[in-house]
């Protein structure tokens, strides 16, 4: 399989589920029959009628068809339950687990404290969920017309009363001091991906996140060029320390008044 990332925009393409052209994105990166069948019957099951490749359906190429995103995990694709788009998650066939079950119960748990894309359904193999329009954060940030001192305030805001919420939860969502792959801003940031999460694990969405927002990485590394307060590391990491010890509003406040 080729993969490439290009700024090309092609026009977009809706294909019932069944077209050839889906076939190796189905079943990515290793077809089967049984495997593909078994997909197609769960897509069904859930309401899935076509697939949208194209421009509109993301910038990730996989064999020259446009798609929402790739990882590890999954393929990502626009998809159409009726006349409602969604977001279609496709386990791959080399994923490093058996079915999307895990991640499904720890998405819900998510959406319960009111954090990321609403998860529609979900089979073995899928999860269908709400498709968000936007850029990664990273390339939001990088976008001078849509990155102002005062969005990049908003959205960090944003950001990290949605890790608030989660801590608040007992949820750890576990990849946040990756924060470019796991933020998506639209109209509002939302956090994606919880795969890697855990009830059990102490909670660490707060620090992670503003690490990655005030200190350390590419994400950080624009923001704080955007905000202009780059000699305040021993003040970000004394708030977040208090943070750490205890979960308290108050602490947090700390932390957010660090974007003021
Ligand atoms: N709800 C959504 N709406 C739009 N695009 C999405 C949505 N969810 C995921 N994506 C896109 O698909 C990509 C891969 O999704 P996700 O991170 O869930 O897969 P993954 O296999 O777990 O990835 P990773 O290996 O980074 O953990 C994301 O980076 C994003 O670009
Ligand atoms: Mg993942």
């Amino acid at each position: 399989m080729r993969l490439s990332q290009q700024n090309v925009s092609f026009s977009d393409e809706e294909l019932d589920i069944r077209s050839p052209k889906l076939v190796p994105l189905i079943t990515y990166p290793h077809y089967s029959e049984c495997e593909y069948k078994d997909r197609i019957i769960e897509m069904e099951s859930l309401g899935i009628t076509s697939i949208i490749l194209g421009g509109g359906g993301g910038k990730t190429i996989i064999n020259s068809a446009h798609v929402a995103g790739k990882g590890c995990v999954g393929i990502v694709v626009k998809s159409k339950v009726g006349s409602k788009v969604c977001a279609l998650k496709i386990r791959r066939t080399d994923a490093d687990r058996k079915t999307m079950d895990n991640e499904a119960r720890l998405h819900k748990m998510a959406n319960s404290a009111g954090v990321g894309p609403i998860l529609e359904g979900h089979t073995k193999n899928l999860i269908a969920m709400e498709y968000v329009s936007g850029q990664s954060i990273i390339d939001w940030a990088g976008n001078n017309n849509k990155a102002t001192k005062s969005k990049v305030r908003t959205v960090a805001t944003a950001v990290l009363e949605q890790c608030f919420s989660l801590d608040a939860a007992g949820l750890d969502h576990g990849e946040l001091s990756r924060l470019a792959r796991h933020v998506i801003v639209s109209d509002r940031p939302y956090i994606i991906d919880f795969e890697s999460a855990s009830t059990t694990r102490k909670t660490c969405n707060v620090t992670a996140a503003a690490q990655s927002i005030f200190l350390y990485g590419i994400v950080a590394n624009k923001i704080k060029k955007i905000l202009g307060n780059t000699d305040r590391e021993k003040t970000i990491i004394h708030a977040l320390r208090n943070y750490k010890h205890f979960h308290t509003r108050a602490n947090f406040d700390a932390v957010l008044d660090l974007l003021l």
